[in-house]
């Protein structure tokens, strides 16, 4: 861990991103989404369901901050990216690479629109946490997962979160369930480790493992989000190789 303070979250923000944001994160091409069953999970207060759903996409948003009504989320996620944002600001080294200024826009401007989509459309948005999903298996073509896995894990292993809640156990299970509903191809991110000198996180090696053992093909693509140094800023893609695969 680097000598600084770390970069550290009592709970998991809930903060979200826009579908510009996310086919950076994702290495995605939006022409390929169009008419894809797609699981967006955590989907935070972003607003990726929204938009990609206008683009011709069938979406689920789920996050079990869902549970409450549009007021309280908008207040939440408005607590949360200040809070954020102003950590960053005291911690240029975990703050994204570019223009903080922007970065906060994109939030802000992802949490309205997913506040109209929320009031708008509430079938689009299930309420539920990892590592138990309300879905048949193989019910989605694309499962994305952003900022939730790898990085929440316990700050001494190379994530954010204070506590334990989210370590390796709990990875494996959290990523044997999105693999259940998901027919053709998972894709993670970030994977790096926070907090310390660039490289991959510690979990992604028994992670790959895992997949690969129950019959998935595991690659790791640049992404092009600009949030993170560039080196080790991967994500993991993850391909069903066969209808055999056994999750
Ligand atoms: C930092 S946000 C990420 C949102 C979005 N995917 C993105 O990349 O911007 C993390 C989200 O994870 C949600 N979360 C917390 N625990 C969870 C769990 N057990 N299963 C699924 N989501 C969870 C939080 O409510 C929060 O909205």
């Amino acid at each position: 861990m680097s000598a600084q303070a770390p970069f550290s979250l009592p709970t998991v923000a809930f903060f979200g991103r826009t579908l510009a944001e996310y086919l950076q994160c994702f290495c995605l091409d939006a022409k390929e989404l169009r008419g894809l069953r797609i699981l967006d999970c955590p989907g935070g207060p972003g607003s990726f369901a929204a938009e990609a759903t206008a683009l011709g996409c069938e979406v689920i948003a789920v996050d079990p901050a869902y549970d409450v009504g549009a007021d309280e989320l908008e207040r939440r996620a408005s607590a949360d990216i200040d809070a954020c944002i102003a950590q960053m600001r005291a911690k240029p080294w975990a703050a994204p690479v570019g223009d903080l200024e922007a970065y906060a826009v994109a939030k802000r401007e992802a949490l309205a629109r997913f506040i109209d989509d929320f009031r708008a459309n509430p079938q689009r948005y299930r309420a539920a946490s990892l590592p138990k999903l309300p879905f048949a298996d193989r019910q989605f073509d694309l499962v994305l997962s952003g900022h939730l896995l790898f990085l929440y894990s316990p700050l001494v292993e190379d994530g954010l979160l204070e506590g334990h809640r989210f370590d390796l156990p709990w990875h494996h299970q959290a990523i044997g369930e999105l693999v259940r509903v998901c027919a053709t191809e998972m894709r993670l991110y970030p994977t790096l480790a926070l907090n310390s000198a660039p490289r991959r996180h510690c979990y992604a090696s028994p992670i790959e493992a895992d997949l690969e053992a129950r019959g998935w093909r595991c690659s790791f693509l640049p992404s092009m989000y600009a949030q993170y140094p560039l080196s080790w800023n991967d994500c993991l893609v993850a391909r069903r190789l066969s209808v055999g695969a056994t999750t």
